[in-house]
This record gives structure tokens, C-alpha cells and sequence, in this order.
């Protein structure tokens, strides 16, 4: 089996004669017995972590559970500063969830809720930070103080939580590059390892942002805002 991986400005080819190894096996192998000099990240080895995303033939996957191909190109994932071969600095995106206040406050007085409410955000809280959805974000490549699908989630996951009783501050925190900056393109969707829809929560963000009394301000300036005197 040949993979090519690139490895900062080259495209680096290795032959392998090894079968039925999922790529972060086969990256370990690389490193082990042919160039300890590659750079990669891991962690559980299992899917939980998110630590070994990375791109092969341009769609992000988990290392750990992708089975490499003859002829796959490795590379890392997009739109995050390159630290060395396929290790990203993934700082800035995590800091989203701060910018987004994508958290529980400690006011809510709701300690049990029933298995029917735990369903609600179950998947949203399944998010492993791996960071697919960023590289895979055509909003993100071009705006890059965008919050992005992650971040989002996270905030939608919060405000989903019948135990949160206050989420005006995230509500707040989204307006800006945030829920109307997404092109709802999908792009984020099928990269989730998890089969989180990162698409999805935004659009219940904005819903319920509406409720809340905020307007996409695309749409308001389209008719010169609520103030020009427009009525509906
Ligand atoms: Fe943890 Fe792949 S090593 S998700």
C-alpha cells in the first residue's frame, strides 16, 4: 500500500506492506520503524478523544477509526495554524466556547430531569472537540473570527437544557459572528464523527433567538432595518 502525507510544504510518499491497520496504527508504524520524525496527534485510540483528526482525500476523519486506502493523501486539518506535519494548534477554535459563553450557569435550582429531557441535547453533549467541523467550514476559511459549528453546538446545548433557566447571556454571546454568519451549507454535518449536526443547532439557535426578541440583522437590513418605518 502507498500513502502520501503531506508534511508542510511536501507531499511525502511511504510503501507499506501492512494490511487491515486503521491510519493512526499505520502513522504509528511509520513513525516506530521508518521516520520517527513525523508529527502526529493521539490520545484513546478509540474515538473519544478528538486529538487524531486530521484530512484524507480532503474529508476530515478520526485517524483512530478511519481504515487507510492505496493511494489516500494525509493532511491536516484546515483553517488552524500548522504546528508541524499533521499536529494543528487547535487553541483558537476551543476558544469559541468561551467567546460563545457555550455553559451552565449555577442558578438553575433544577437538579433531576427526566429521561425524555436528557434526550434533548444527548448529542450535542457527544462532542469530542476534534475540530472536523472548523476545517471543514467554508464560513470559518473566510471569516475567521466566526464562531463556528462547534462552539455552537455547545451553546445550543446549554440553551437546550431545561435545567438552565437564564440563557440570555448566550443568546446574547451567538448574535454576533455567530448563528447569521452560517451559510447553513452543510459542510460541518457528515465531517462529525459523533453524527452531530452542527447545521441543525444553529438553526434552533436562531429560532429561538427570534422568540427572544433578536432579528438576523441580514434580513432587517434588506427592508433598512425596523426603524426605517417598514411594517410587516
Ligand atoms: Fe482519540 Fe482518535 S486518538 S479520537
Amino acid at each position: 500500500m502507498k500513502i502520501d502525507i503531506k508534511r508542510d510544504e511536501q507531499t511525502v510518499s511511504y510503501e507499506l506492506a501492512c494490511e487491515d491497520l486503521t491510519l493512526l496504527e499505520l502513522l504509528t508504524h511509520i513513525k516506530t520503524e521508518i521516520d520517527s520524525s513525523l508529527a502526529f496527534s493521539s490520545g484513546c485510540r478509540s474515538g473519544v478523544c478528538g486529538s487524531c483528526a486530521m484530512r484524507v482525500n480532503g474529508k476530515e476523519v478520526l485517524a483512530c477509526t478511519y481504515k487507510p486506502q492505496d493511494g489516500d493523501l494525509i493532511e491536516p486539518l484546515r483553517y488552524a495554524p500548522l504546528l508541524r506535519d499533521l499536529v494543528v494548534d487547535m487553541d483558537k477554535a476551543l476558544g469559541f466556547n468561551k467567546i460563545a459563553k457555550a455553559w451552565g450557569l449555577p442558578t438553575s435550582k433544577i437538579l433531576n430531569i427526566s429521561p425524555k429531557d436528557a434526550e434533548i441535547n444527548e448529542l450535542q453533549s457527544d462532542c469530542i472537540l476534534c475540530g472536523a467541523c472548523y476545517s471543514a467550514c467554508p464560513v470559518y476559511a473566510v471569516n475567521p473570527g466566526f464562531i463556528g459549528p462547534f462552539a455552537l453546538t455547545r451553546a445550543w446545548r446549554y440553551v437546550s437544557d431545561v435545567r438552565e433557566t437564564d440563557v440570555t447571556q448566550t443568546i446574547a454571546a451567538v448574535q454576533t459572528k455567530g448563528i447569521y454568519d452560517c451559510t447553513l451549507c452543510n459542510e460541518c454535518v457528515p465531517v462529525c464523527p459523533q453524527g452531530i449536526a452542527p447545521k441543525q443547532d444553529i438553526v434552533m439557535l436562531r429560532n429561538k433567538s427570534g422568540v427572544m426578541g433578536y432579528m438576523d440583522p441580514n434580513f432587517a437590513s434588506s427592508f433598512g432595518g425596523f426603524d426605517s418605518g417598514f411594517t410587516f
